[in-house]
């Protein structure tokens, strides 16, 4: 039997590449550009499946456009808001996503920007660098201590519960908001605020691990942004649209947010250049789930649900 056709938009793990090209006839391009609206529309009536990214938007009106012969989106990704999930079910289009795997990774990373952050980690790097470094005082970059502190997580799926483990471990107390109550096992001692105003009224730092989803979309706002405790450092490792970015600025500029950790902009690739001159905001481009174990697990993933769909079985993580 021919093997399926499936498009895989942009340079995956080698494991991933090896094992997709053992199982499929693969359309894939080593100039790894994100796919645009044209190519999604004129590659789905070449494939059967596309692996993609949450470098390729499939809006409703791509998806209005896509051929018939695409029968199924196999996410390279947990996030999953540049897919328009309405639109491709009603087209009868199956999609997955990749969720679980990247948690570890992504902690990890919202870990470092907290410290990083906290610890004035981009002065402190620019002054060695730059060969600037010339005295030392015990008043000099003077940072804040994430032992004891109270951490607020929005969000408790995978990435936020995964947080909390990796913070226990630094002898932070661990409280969140949710949509819903965890059970013990899972809350492993973390302190629930039913509301959000509560958790941020008591975040020496805060945490962002929600979707971004109609409701979520602009989140961290003024007048959230006021109710944290002055001197909060903000983590961003889910999505850059969680944050009215002119607010934070704001917020970062009176000091009432001590200091910033973003891995997620609202505009991206490109980030916002108006963070760039405030060295307690530190930065990295959208790469939480950047680690060779990682890849090879979401590039796994993707492929047991293309491989589920093609058997004629239920995909482990239809959406
Ligand atoms: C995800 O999986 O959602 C990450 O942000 C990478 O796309």
């Amino acid at each position: 039997m021919a093997k399926p056709v499936i498009w895989v938009t942009r340079t995956l793990s080698n494991a991933t590449l090896e094992r997709a090209a053992r199982d499929y006839e693969v359309i894939w391009d080593a100039a790894d550009a994100p796919g645009s609206a044209e190519d999604i529309i004129a590659m789905s009536a070449k494939v059967d499946g596309i692996i993609p990214c949450h470098s390729e938007h499939f809006t409703a009106d791509v998806v209005a456009q896509l051929d018939p012969r695409l029968q199924i989106v196999a996410n390279h990704s947990v996030g999953v808001d540049h897919c328009d999930l309405p639109a491709l079910k009603s087209k009868g289009i199956t999609v997955t996503n990749t969720p679980g795997v990247l948690s570890d990774a992504t902690a990890e990373l919202a870990m470092m920007l907290m410290l990083g952050a906290a610890r004035h980690a981009v002065t402190g790097d620019r002054i060695v660098r730059s060969g600037e470094w010339d005295s030392w005082s015990p008043a000099f970059l003077v940072g804040k201590q994430v032992t004891g502190a109270r951490l607020g997580i929005i969000g408790m799926g995978g990435v936020g519960r995964a947080l909390a483990r990796k913070a226990r471990g630094f002898d932070m107390e661990i409280h969140y908001h949710n949509r819903h109550q965890l059970p013990p096992e899972d809350e492993a001692g973390a302190v629930y605020h039913e509301s959000l105003d509560d958790l941020l009224a008591i975040s020496d730092f805060l945490s962002l691990h929600c979707p971004a989803t109609p409701e979520t979309i602009g989140l961290m706002n003024n007048d959230r942004l006021a109710r944290l405790p002055k001197g909060c450092v903000i983590v961003n490792t889910a999505r850059g649209n969680l944050i009215d970015e002119t607010a934070l600025l704001a917020a970062i500029e009176t000091a009432h947010v001590g200091a910033a950790g973003l891995d997620c902009f609202a505009t991206e690739p490109g980030g916002n250049p108006a963070f760039a001159t405030h060295e307690n905001i530190v930065m990295m481009p959208h790469v939480g789930s950047a680690t060779l174990k990682t890849r090879d697990a979401m590039g796994f993933k993707a492929l047991d649900n293309l491989d589920a769909f093609f058997r004629g079985d239920e995909p482990p993580d239809r959406l």
